[in-house]
């Protein structure tokens, strides 16, 4: 009998050893209140016991790594290793932006031979470092790829992994035709939250899955930032906002059902921000006088100068500085009104998935919440989870138990600068243990399950444009 037999005979009187660990404290008033007769309760249940892994990387030596693109993305890598020098140097920058080249520079202590202005510049150099880590735009991804697999670096690479169904295999077979290492940075199968998710479906205390209800909400000012003003805004010059948003959704999904998905069917259109839904009077830019500034709760005024929401685009000295920040959104796309831009992303977005053997899933990414993150429901034969992204709940029928997952990671030291609920930096711990053992099953997100998601993402769209099933 396997453990999954056992726990499923055993009617999940216990709770799997391995199965990760609930939140004593996670019984709030609030949930307790909550608890009816008819309801779980959670006073006798014992805890699901799950041990958050250090961040330290457990390598024998310190990799080096070269970051290509050191904006955002490229900085939550280098911060790795700020964090743990010990594990992973970072020895080369290429950026085209001179002032995030020479702050990464100045962070790390980089050689000046070490800087350059593009991608192409490191790899017109003799292979210096074990890997790169490239966290350029979308649609620099495919090409520096390729050329460092060729040159025998291992990649650190940003989703998504390219920007067509073609160019991501062509990855594929050259990662495997140099045989080199290829982590995907799909940094949710790295946050705990997540991983203990995981182990609860496959545990066996709900029984064998059926089906999962997954959401991401966007939050409404993030959308009008990313998706309507700024980089991401024309699927066709990065990526179709399935892959570009929701790569690591689709790649969750797959990952907790642990099965091929052979069809797939999507819906999704553009339906608020566009010129038709201007209000009356709005001109071309907030700051242009717009008559609807006080209400409109896209105002780049509001989003930028008062709130101080996403401002790491603008590379300020000083964040506090509104006149620095209103003159960044006189002038760059921040400051455009959302019904006058050049974007044509869908603002909201709906796929049904089957899996092999029968297993349905639902994705829903949509951009009109208050909030951010992730929500998800899965129903199994004997129980059901339902999560809000930092803390879980999993009921079993028979037994009328609820027990809670709790691990709030940014109390954690290590854990307090890693975003993605530690994902970020779980993910490069593991790349560098991948790299210095030269063992890519170190990896969750390796290249071959990373490049099946992005597949998954890729007939989305064609099932949205083309308004029909897609088998995969
Ligand atoms: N894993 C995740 O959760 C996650 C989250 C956000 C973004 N991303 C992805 O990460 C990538 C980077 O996103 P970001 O938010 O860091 O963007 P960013 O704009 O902050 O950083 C990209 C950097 O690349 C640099 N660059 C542009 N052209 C270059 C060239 N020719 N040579 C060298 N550098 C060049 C830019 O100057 C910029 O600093 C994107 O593909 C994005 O989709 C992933």
């Amino acid at each position: 009998m396997n453990r999954k037999e056992f726990l499923k005979r055993l009617g999940m009187l216990t709770v799997g050893a391995s199965l990760i660990g609930v939140d004593v404290n996670a019984m709030t008033a609030e949930a307790a209140a909550e608890a009816t007769p008819e309801r779980p309760t959670s006073k006798t249940h014992p805890d699901l016991d799950f041990k958050v892994r250090s961040l330290k990387a457990d390598a024998s030596r310190a990799i080096t790594a070269i970051i290509i693109g050191a904006g955002s993305r490229g900085t939550t890598y280098g911060k790795y290793a700020l964090q743990f020098p010990d594990t992973m140097k970072i020895v080369g920058v290429a950026d085209a932006n001179n002032f995030r080249k020479k702050r990464t520079a100045k962070a790390h202590s980089i050689a000046a031979q070490n800087c350059f202005d593009d991608w192409q510049e490191v790899f017109a150099r003799e292979k210096f470092a074990d890997a790169v880590i490239i966290a350029t735009p979308d649609n620099l991804h495919y090409e520096p790829c390729m050329k460092a697999l060729a040159m025998g670096y291992d990649v650190l690479l940003e989703k998504p992994a390219a920007q067509t169904e073609k160019e991501c295999k062509d990855i594929l077979a050259q990662a495997k035709k140099y045989n080199r290492i290829v982590a995907i940075c799909h940094v949710l199968r790295y946050a705990p939250y997540f991983i203990a998710m995981r182990e609860a479906v496959h545990s066996g205390l709900i029984g064998d899955l059926v089906s999962i209800q997954h959401m991401e909400p966007i939050q409404y000012a993030h959308m009008a930032h990313s998706y309507v003003r700024g980089k991401w805004r024309d699927s066709k010059q990065t990526t179709p906002i399935i892959l570009a948003k929701s790569c690591h959704d689709l790649d969750i999904i797959r990952w907790i059902v642990d099965k091929p998905c052979i069809q797939i069917a999507a819906e999704g259109t553009l339906m608020h921000f566009k010129e038709e839904n201007a209000p009356q009077g709005a001109p071309a830019r907030c700051t242009d006088g717009c008559p609807h500034e006080a209400t409109c709760p896209y105002s780049a005024i509001d989003i930028y100068v008062r709130r101080k929401r996403h401002l790491g685009v603008f590379d300020l000295p000083d964040k506090r500085d509104e006149a620095a920040i209103m003159e960044k959104i006189r002038t760059t796309m921040f400051g455009r009104c959302v019904y006058k831009c050049d974007n044509d992303q869908p603002d909201h977005y709906v796929t049904t998935m089957l899996f092999e053997g029968g297993v349905t899933a639902s994705f829903t990414m949509d951009a009109f919440t208050p909030w951010g993150g992730r929500r998800t429901r899965i129903m199994g034969t004997l129980g059901y989870i339902e999560g809000d992204g930092k803390k879980f709940t999993l009921y079993t029928f028979r037994d009328n138990k609820k027990r809670v997952w709790h691990k709030n990671v940014a109390e954690m030291a290590e854990y307090k600068h890693a975003g993605h609920g530690g994902g970020d930096h779980a993910l490069a711990r593991d790349f560098v243990e991948a790299v210095a053992a030269q063992d890519p099953t170190k990896l969750s997100s390796t290249i071959d399950a990373s490049i099946e998601s992005h597949i998954i993402g890729f007939k989305a769209e064609k099932s949205r444009k083309g308004m029909k099933k897609v088998k995969i």
